[in-house]
């Protein structure tokens, strides 16, 4: 049996920052009210020039670095974007191209903002299968491209970035030692992008509507995010024989302030053992969790026998949770 250690963490977020107060320019709203209803206070934006691919060949060139391990030794890349550069091919495979990573396979998984969640237990498989040794697994998002800069209730959430790790084939002992995925189709329409696809193809009338653009019912993905986020922390406290108060850090997906409070309170978890870096950067979707892990792991936050959670939520509806043993 084997086990995929993380052996290295990388991130990268575009130069620009967006604050509250770049967003009272533009839409009615105020620094006090974004800071207090979500802990968020600025964002990062691509450049013109800059697509999800841009991101993540950087976050995952980090990330290669950091782990000490050479392009052509990647077996696999997966890449978790609700924003790739074009229908196809996969961002997967224009990073592959980027980063010189000549022999790993590549695709992009979509599960929205829990997709680094979903990449992550897929290339897990992979480790645990025997089938691949080195995997390359990437969140990266530029948010900024399908949001309606006249919707309050949206744009003020959301900002770009990426975040990757390198995955390795290692001893049993410790890595990532269980992940869990969960989806609720008949939530779909909590959070989503109604047009540019085979529904509602591109049109001047899909741009006129702005139906390329996220639309959310906000106060009830609130309440399911926190109900699910708590539920995904369970099962993967359980499946390890862990309670909350084993956990050394709690790496959750970082779209709302009072949602990571409601979920710690419920778990009964010390606010000092949650990582939080959304006052920063907004929700980077599929980015925001391998972004946080990055940021703890260059701060020192994480030594080697501490169990890691991570866990996300996201369109779809989708959920999930991967316990870590570092
Ligand atoms: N600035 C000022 N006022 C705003 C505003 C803004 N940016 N956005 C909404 N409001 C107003 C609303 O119009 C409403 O006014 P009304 O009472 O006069 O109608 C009031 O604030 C309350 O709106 P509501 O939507 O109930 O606020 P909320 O406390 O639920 O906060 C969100 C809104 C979006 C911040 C919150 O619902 C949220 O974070 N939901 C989860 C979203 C999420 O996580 N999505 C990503 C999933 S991965």
């Amino acid at each position: 049996m084997f086990r995929s250690k993380i052996i290295g963490t990388g991130s990268y977020a575009p130069a620009k920052i967006m604050t509250n107060h770049d967003l009272e320019e533009i839409i009615s709203t105020s620094d006090h009210w974004i800071t207090e209803r979500t802990g968020i206070r600025e964002r990062r934006i691509a450049s013109e020039n800059e697509a999800t691919s841009d991101l993540a060949a950087i976050a995952a060139e980090r990330a290669l670095k950091y782990a000490g391990l050479d392009h052509m030794e990647l077996d696999l890349i997966v890449v978790a974007t609700s924003t790739p550069d074009m229908v196809f091919p996969s961002t997967a495979c224009i990073v592959q191209d980027k980063i010189g990573a000549r022999r790993a396979a590549a695709f992009d998984i979509s599960a929205a903002c829990s997709g680094f969640i979903y990449a992550l237990a897929v290339g897990d498989q992979y480790i645990r299968s025997g089938t691949f040794s080195s995997v390359l697994v990437i969140g990266a998002e530029v948010m900024s491209r399908i949001i309606d800069w006249t919707d309050r209730g949206t744009c003020i959430l959301f900002g770009d970035g990426a975040g990757a790790v390198v995955l390795k084939r290692g001893r049993v002992d410790s890595g990532i030692l269980s992940t869990h995925l969960h989806s609720d189709g008949a939530l779909w329409d909590l959070i989503y992008v109604p047009g540019g696809g085979s529904r509602i193809p591109p049109s001047i009338d899909v741009l006129e509507r702005k139906l390329n653009c996220i639309k959310m019912k906000g106060s009830e993905t609130f309440k399911i995010a926190v109900r699910t986020l708590v539920d995904a922390a369970w099962e993967a406290l359980k499946a390890n024989n862990l309670r909350p108060s084993d956990l050394d850090l709690l790496i959750p997906h970082q779209a709302n302030m009072r949602i990571i409070k409601a979920v710690v309170e419920k778990l009964e978890i010390r606010m000092d053992k949650v990582v939080m870096n959304l006052d920063r950067f907004g929700n980077t979707s599929a980015a925001s969790i391998p972004m946080a892990l990055d940021e703890a792991v260059r701060e020192g936050r994480i030594r080697e026998g501490n169990f890691i959670l991570m866990e996300g939520f996201g369109g779809g509806l989708t959920w999930g949770s991967a316990m870590v043993k570092w």
